[in-house]
């Protein structure tokens, strides 16, 4: 089975933590180890191409302790990880507002995404200050400059950050809760849903199995007749 574009809303990492008596830093910490045991099992899945929910135009109304601790722990998985990126042939691209960033992370994110353009097996974003309402908004803006006067489904799904894209075949929610909380809502029209009630520092090679063997069992129709 070849899976064009998995997505997933990494939730949880706090109750984890919390759980274990820890610091929710040290749940996101566990959570940057649980991405990158994902992006690891990108090949042997043959999984084309993985979205990550990082942070959400709605996290900056967490506590500034636990933001400047997100955005250091993702400057840092970026500088360790370009090795790893390259030797993996894995295209990385963050998608989101840079707006209000801090100016380092945004320079290792340049860095990182200008060193791995040209790589081909894979593609990773990491949507990072990332809103769907907020992508939507931004893509009409983009084609209005751009002297657009009609937009169809297309053109407004190439004027997403996404652009040029496949939408998602699945998202992924870990944590329990069953909402999509301003994820890819105009990609994810047809994706396939999976809830999981384990935290996303639990996620590993066996569960990611477990996500495509339900994956495989969904039929899908795009609102079209079962033609059995
Ligand atoms: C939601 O769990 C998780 C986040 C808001 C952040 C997710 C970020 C990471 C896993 C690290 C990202 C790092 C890189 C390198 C991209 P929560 O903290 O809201 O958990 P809770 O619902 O249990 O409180």
């Amino acid at each position: 089975m070849q899976i064009n574009h998995i997505a997933f809303v990494m939730d949880g990492n706090g109750r984890w933590a919390s759980q274990r008596g820890k610091s929710r830093k040290y749940g996101h910490k566990k959570g940057v180890e649980a991405l990158k045991k994902v992006l690891q099992s990108l090949k042997f899945y043959n999984i084309s191409m993985a979205s990550f929910y990082a942070f959400s135009t709605e996290n900056w109304k967490r506590p500034k302790e636990e933001i400047d601790a997100l955005f250091s722990m993702m400057k840092q998985y970026l500088k360790n990880t370009e090795t790893e990126l390259l030797n993996n042939d894995i295209k990385l691209n963050v998608l989101g507002r840079r707006e209000g960033l801090p100016l380092d992370l945004i320079e290792s994110i340049k860095k990182a995404e200008e060193l791995t353009k040209s790589c081909k097996s894979h593609t990773v974003n990491l949507m990072i200050n990332y809103g769907s309402r907020a992508e939507i908004c931004d893509a009409f803006n983009k084609a209005i400059k751009e002297g657009e006067t009609f937009i169809d489904e297309k053109k407004l799904s190439d004027y997403l950050y996404t652009a040029y894209m496949p939408d998602p075949d699945i998202i992924v929610r870990t944590g329990g809760d069953m909402r999509l909380s301003n994820f890819m809502l105009y990609q994810g029209a047809y994706s396939e849903l999976i809830f999981t009630n384990y935290y996303w520092p639990e996620i590993n090679k066996m569960r990611i199995k477990e996500i495509l063997d339900e994956f495989s069992k969904r039929k899908r129709r795009f609102g079209a007749l079962d033609n059995k």
